[in-house]
């Protein structure tokens, strides 16, 4: 069983399709809790409206957020967390606490449109920019540096001719809402190993 704390910095669609496959019995997992990096965000207004436990970080100071973050992850027996558009980086101690239990959804296919700054909308100006064909969501685990943890999972999405990134971004933003709670289901199945950077799922 998944015991998930969802991290979000914004509307928190995401974490709405988790706690939906949740409902529907998609995913054997329960949301524990809800960190949120803005006060203000929607996602976590969302959350305390369904009775989940919020934490907000944004006016903790930076080098108290890995011991406020494991303290809470403890007192809410969180022991997977899953990142929905959080735009922090996670402190190494929670990512050395939690190896290979943080997985996060980045819009676009990795290792491409990914690092530093690229996130929302940056990400699709830059795919079309680019001029790719085709674009997608990939879902990774997290390790010290952004976007580049092991894959998971990727899906793809074509890139149109008239496309606006607002465009790409609602095509992306679709994938991601079922790629997401797929991959979460297979560490909630026990299913998912990593060797030498690579997760290989067994079937
Ligand atoms: C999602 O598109 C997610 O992939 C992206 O933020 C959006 C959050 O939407 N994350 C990143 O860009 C991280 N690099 P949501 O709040 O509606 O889930």
């Amino acid at each position: 069983m998944l015991n998930i704390a969802v991290f979000v910095s914004g509307r928190g669609s995401n974490l709405r399709a988790i706690h939906t496959a949740i409902e529907d019995g998609r995913l054997q997992a329960s949301i524990t809790l809800v960190v949120t990096s803005r006060d203000r965000a929607g996602a976590a207004e969302w959350a305390e409206a369904e009775g989940i436990p919020v934490l907000s970080v944004h006016h903790v100071q930076p080098s108290e957020v890995a011991k406020v973050l494991l303290e809470a992850l403890g007192q809410h027996q969180a022991n997977f967390i899953a990142l929905a558009g959080f735009l922090k980086l996670i402190p190494s101690e929670v990512v050395a606490a939690f190896r290979n239990r943080i997985l996060n959804v980045h819009p676009a296919l990795l290792p491409a449109f990914g690092g530093t700054g690229m996130y929302g909308h940056h990400v699709h100006e830059a795919v079309i920019a680019s001029g790719a064909k085709v674009s997608g969501a990939t879902v990774h685990l997290v390790d010290e540096e952004y976007d580049r943890g092991p894959i998971v999972a990727q899906r793809c999405v074509p890139v149109q001719d008239d496309d606006t990134a607002d465009d790409l971004a609602a095509r992306v933003l679709e994938i991601e809402h079922s790629i997401f709670p797929e991959a979460l289901e297979l560490f909630a199945q026990n299913r998912i190993f990593v060797r030498d950077r690579r997760v290989f799922v067994i079937k």
